[in-house]
Formats: structure tokens, C-alpha cells, sequence
């Protein structure tokens, strides 16, 4: 009897998890161009594969959002000064933001490391714009 009830649990379990499997996206192929601000990036998924997708693709309403950064409603302020959860610029750059920026978190890869920070967080002659 009480085996029966595992299977049933288990069995409940998998199919609760199924759908939830299947509607997790593949991240794209590199070489994504974001070039909504006036330098643009390329970014690579493969260079990110220690990160949680949901660090990034944060959840919106409880769950993970795979929509582009910039759709309408999202971060969708182009205004480099708006510090607001909108601004593009803020989310992509500052530190302290809800979850962690680009930028925020490329300062904490650096660390103590000169070379890195350059790399990682430069304005120009960095890995992020060239
Ligand atoms: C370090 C941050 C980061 C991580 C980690 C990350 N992504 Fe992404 N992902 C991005 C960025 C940036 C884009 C481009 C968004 C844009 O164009 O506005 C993107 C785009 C996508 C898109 C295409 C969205 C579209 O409509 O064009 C999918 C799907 C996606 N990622 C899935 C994943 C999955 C699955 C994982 C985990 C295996 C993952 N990502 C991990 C940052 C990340
Ligand atoms: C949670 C941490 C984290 C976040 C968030 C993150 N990165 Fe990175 N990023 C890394 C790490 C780690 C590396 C590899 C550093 C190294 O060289 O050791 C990296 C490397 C890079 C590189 C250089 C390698 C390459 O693929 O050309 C670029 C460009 C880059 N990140 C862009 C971005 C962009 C754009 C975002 C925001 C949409 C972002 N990253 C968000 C951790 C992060």
C-alpha cells in the first residue's frame, strides 16, 4: 500500500515536472548582437555557461523570462540616466541593481585582477566593446 502511494506521488511529480522540462528554451547560438545603445556587444552564451540562465533571465511573475531585454514593458528606456528597473543602460551597468548587472557582475569576476577589470568592464578596448 505504501509503495503504491510513492509510485502515485512519483508518478504525480513527473508529470508536474514535464511540462516545466519542455518549456525551458535552448540558449542561442554566440554571437548575439545587442546593439541597442550606442556601443554595441556581442554576447556569448557558451563564455556564460557557469551562470544560471535565471540569473540573467530573471523571473518576471514568478517565473524565468527568456524575452529580449528591451521588449516593451521590460527595460525599455533608451535613456541612459533613468535609474529606474527601465533603463536599459542601469540594468545592463550599475551595481546594487535587483539582479546582477553585466557590468555588476563582471566586477566581481575581476576582482583584484587590473587586467581583467579592464577586459571585463571597460568602456573602450574591453571584451564588451571594443
Ligand atoms: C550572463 C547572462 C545570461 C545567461 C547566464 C543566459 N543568458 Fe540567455 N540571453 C542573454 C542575453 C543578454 C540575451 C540577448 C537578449 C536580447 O537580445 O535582448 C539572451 C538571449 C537568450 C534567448 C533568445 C531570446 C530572444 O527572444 O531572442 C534565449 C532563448 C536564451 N537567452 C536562453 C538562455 C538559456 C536557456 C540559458 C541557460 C542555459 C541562458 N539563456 C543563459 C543573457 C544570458
Ligand atoms: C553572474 C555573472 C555574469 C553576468 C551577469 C554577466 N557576465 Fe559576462 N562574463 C562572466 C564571466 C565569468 C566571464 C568570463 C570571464 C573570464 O574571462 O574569465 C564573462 C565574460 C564576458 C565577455 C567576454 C567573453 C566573450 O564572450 O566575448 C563578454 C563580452 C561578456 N561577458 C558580456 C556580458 C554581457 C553583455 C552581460 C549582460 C547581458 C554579461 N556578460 C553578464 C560573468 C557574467
Amino acid at each position: 500500500m505504501k509503495k503504491m502511494f510513492l509510485t502515485g506521488v512519483l508518478a504525480l511529480a513527473v508529470a508536474i515536472a514535464m511540462p516545466a522540462l519542455a518549456a525551458a528554451p535552448k540558449a542561442p547560438a554566440d554571437g548575439l548582437k545587442m546593439d541597442k545603445t550606442k556601443q554595441p556587444v556581442v554576447f556569448n552564451h557558451s563564455t556564460h555557461k557557469a551562470v544560471k540562465c535565471g540569473e540573467c533571465h530573471h523571473p518576471v511573475n514568478g517565473k524565468e523570462d527568456y524575452q529580449k531585454c528591451a521588449t516593451a514593458g521590460c527595460h525599455d528606456s533608451m535613456d541612459k540616466k533613468d535609474k529606474s528597473a527601465k533603463g536599459y543602460y542601469h540594468a545592463m551597468h550599475d551595481k546594487g541593481t535587483k539582479f546582477k548587472s553585466c557590468v555588476g557582475c563582471h566586477l566581481e569576476t575581476a576582482g583584484a585582477d587590473a587586467a581583467k577589470k579592464k577586459e571585463l568592464t571597460g568602456c573602450k578596448g574591453s571584451k564588451c566593446h571594443s
